[in-house]
This record gives structure tokens, sequence and C-alpha cells, in this order.
């Protein structure tokens, strides 16, 4: 266990114009353990889902409904919906790629979804097998009927800001897509930054452009991956023009198995250590939410990435696990 006195907090220096409240979208049993080399058993990814509702985590994307040849690690998807232990106040979204993955999510019981789409060409391709324009025909009759069914919709457009076949993306491609899954009746868009290489300048020059596709900051959240460490600037950047939902991945779990440059997720300790800096409140127990990486790390057999889990593991006497052979 770690000794929760033995943690030192940041404290608080509130920040003028920036919001007092930020929801933290976990994403570290879908985005995380689709990238990883081992295929979790069922039972230790639910304790996963289960130490992170304990932790305070609102929202946690649970897994997909995509092909189990694409994403084997995620297959058990109808089994693990069957043995989540809910509780009232938190949502469990799941990511759906098409039609017959919409009624497989439902048959599971799943009473919120993702769509996922693609800001460029080639990643449509590589992710969907599709087109750009592909990918949003194969969302739009599954946010149609999940509107009908009262089922919530979020909306991902991937590589916002830059793709690793095509470079640098023009904000207008982001913006085009977001736009159209608004239009199509998505709750929020999370745009993003599939291989972590945006920079805060150009968060605040991709906002704009979507914004003035007609997206309310309100509708949008941010998702960011850390391969150049510049995932909690970007953050930043994104609270000062007003974001206040963020995507996380509890221990910097993940990367795309479609996008070999993609590394880990922003780690969802080092967004609430930012934020419980800044005095913004999460509802989120770090200490919990530390011990519960400490034990993910010990099932995959590696240290987490996450700077935050390093620091408050080793300063209670916790030494992160050591790479174990075959994994
Ligand atoms: P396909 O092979 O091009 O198309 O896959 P298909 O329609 O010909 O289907 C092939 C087989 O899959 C068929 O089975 C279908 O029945 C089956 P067969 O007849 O050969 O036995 N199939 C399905 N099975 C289960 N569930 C389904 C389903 N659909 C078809 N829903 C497909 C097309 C869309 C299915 C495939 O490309 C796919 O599953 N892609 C998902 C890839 C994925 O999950 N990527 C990671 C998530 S995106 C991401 O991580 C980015 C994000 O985090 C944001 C960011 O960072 O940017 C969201
Ligand atoms: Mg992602």
């Amino acid at each position: 266990m770690v000794d929760a006195a033995a943690m030192v907090f940041p404290s608080p220096a509130p920040v003028p114009g920036l919001p007092a409240m930020v929801s933290v979208y976990e994403v570290g049993p879908r985005d995380g353990l689709q990238a990883e080399k081992a295929v979790l058993p069922t039972e230790v990814k639910l304790e996963f889902i289960h130490r992170l509702q304990q932790a305070g985590l609102r929202s946690i994307e649970a897994t997909s409904f995509v092909s189990p040849r694409w994403v084997p690690q995620l297959a058990d998807a109808d089994e693990l919906m069957a043995g989540l232990a809910r509780q009232g106040s938190v949502r469990y979204p799941v990511l759906v790629p098409n039609e017959r993955g919409y009624d497989r999510a439902r048959a599971a019981g799943a009473e919120e979804i993702a769509v996922f789409v693609s800001a460029t060409e080639r990643f449509a391709r590589e992710n969907l097998g599709t087109t750009r324009s592909g990918a949003l025909e194969l969302a739009a009759p599954v946010v149609r009927r999940a509107l009908a069914d009262g089922v919530a919709v979020r909306g991902y457009v991937s590589m916002c800001f830059g793709d690793p076949w095509e470079g640098r993306v023009d904000p207008a491609q982001a913006a085009a897509v977001a736009g159209r899954l608004v239009e199509l009746g998505c709750r929020t868009v999370s745009l993003g930054d599939t291989i972590g290489v945006a920079t805060a300048g150009q968060v605040v020059e991709v906002l704009d452009a979507v914004t003035a596709a007609g997206v309310r900051r309100d509708q949008i959240a941010l998702h960011f991956h850390d391969t150049y460490g510049q995932a909690l600037t970007n953050v930043l950047a994104g609270l000062h023009a007003g974001i206040t939902e963020f995507d996380a991945s509890a221990g910097g779990l993940g990367g795309c198995p479609y996008a070999k440059s993609a590394t880990g997720n922003l780690a969802t300790e080092d967004l609430v250590w930012l934020l419980t800096g800044l005095g913004i409140d999460t509802g989120i127990d770090l200490t919990v939410l530390v011990c519960t990486s400490v034990w993910m790390a010990e099932q995959l057999g590696r240290p987490s990435p996450s700077r935050v889990v390093a620091a408050l593991a080793s300063g209670a006497g916790i030494d992160p696990p050591a790479p174990a052979a075959g994994r």
C-alpha cells in the first residue's frame, strides 16, 4: 500500500480566469489497454475499473466494441460489461465503430457510446479501413440510432494536430470533421492529439478553427498523448481557452495500435496534480488513483511512465515493479 501520509500534494495557487471545476474523462481501460502487448484477464480489467471509480473518476471509458481481430486486447467487451459493479454516479461509455458495434454495445447494456473518426485520410484508412468521409458515414447511422434510443454520444476526432504519414494537419480539417460530428448530434467532441505532437499555440489555433465551425467550447474535450512531454502544457492552453473536459489515462497507459509513433496518453495523475495545483476541483482522490496505477503496473509487469505516479510511489517507499521478462 502507498502510505497516504507520506505524500506531499501540490499547494493550490488558483489563477484568475480558470474554471473552478474540470471533468476528467478516464480512458485507461479502453485507450490504455487496447495498446498493451499483454492481454489482461477480464477480472483484472474489472478490478481496474472498480478501483478507478473508487478514486472518484465519474466517466470511465470501459472498453470498445470493435472487431476483435483488429483489437484482440478488448475482445472480452461483452463479458466485461456484464461484470461491471456499476455505481449510480459513474458513466461507462464504450467505443463503437459501426452499427454492428452499436448492436453489441447495447446488448451488453451500454448506456453511453463514443464514435471515432479522423481528421486525416491516411489514419481513417489505418484505423478504420475507410476514408475520412467513409468514417463519418460509418458513424452517422450509429449516432442517429443512439439519439433515438436516448444514448449519449461522444465523437472523437483523431490526428487533429499532426499525423505520422501526412505531417502537420491543417486545423480546418479537424474543424470540418468536428463540426460534422456535432451536427450529427454528438454531445461532446474530443479533439485527439493521437501521436502527442501538439504544441500550446497549435491548441489555440485548432480550438479557434473548431469554434468557427460552430462547436461551442463547452462541447469540446481535449485528448492529449504525452510523446514529447507537452501534454500538460497543452492542457493549460486549453484551460485558458475555456475548455473544461480533458481525457487522461491512469498511470499514462496507452498509445494507439494503429499509429506506431503514439506513446501513452496523458497520465490522469499528472493531470490531477496540475489541476489540484491550480485549485481546480476534479473530485479525484490522488492517493487512491496512484495506488491503482502501482497495482496496474504490477499486472503489466512494467513501471508506469507517469512522473507523478513514480514520485508519489517512491516518496512512500514503493518501488515501481521491474519489467518482467516475456511480456
Ligand atoms: P474491416 O475488416 O475493414 O471491415 O473492419 P469488415 O466490415 O469487412 O469486417 C471484418 C470482420 O469484422 C467481419 O467478420 C465483421 O463481421 C467483423 P468476419 O465476417 O470476417 O468474421 N466486424 C465486427 N466484429 C465485432 N464488432 C464489430 C465489428 N465490425 C465488423 N463492431 C472495422 C472495419 C471498423 C470493424 C475495423 O476497422 C475496426 O474494428 N477498427 C477499430 C480499430 C480501433 O479500435 N482502433 C483504436 C481506437 S481509435 C483510437 O484509439 C483513437 C482515440 O483514442 C482518439 C485519439 O487518440 O486520437 C479514440
Ligand atoms: Mg487516444
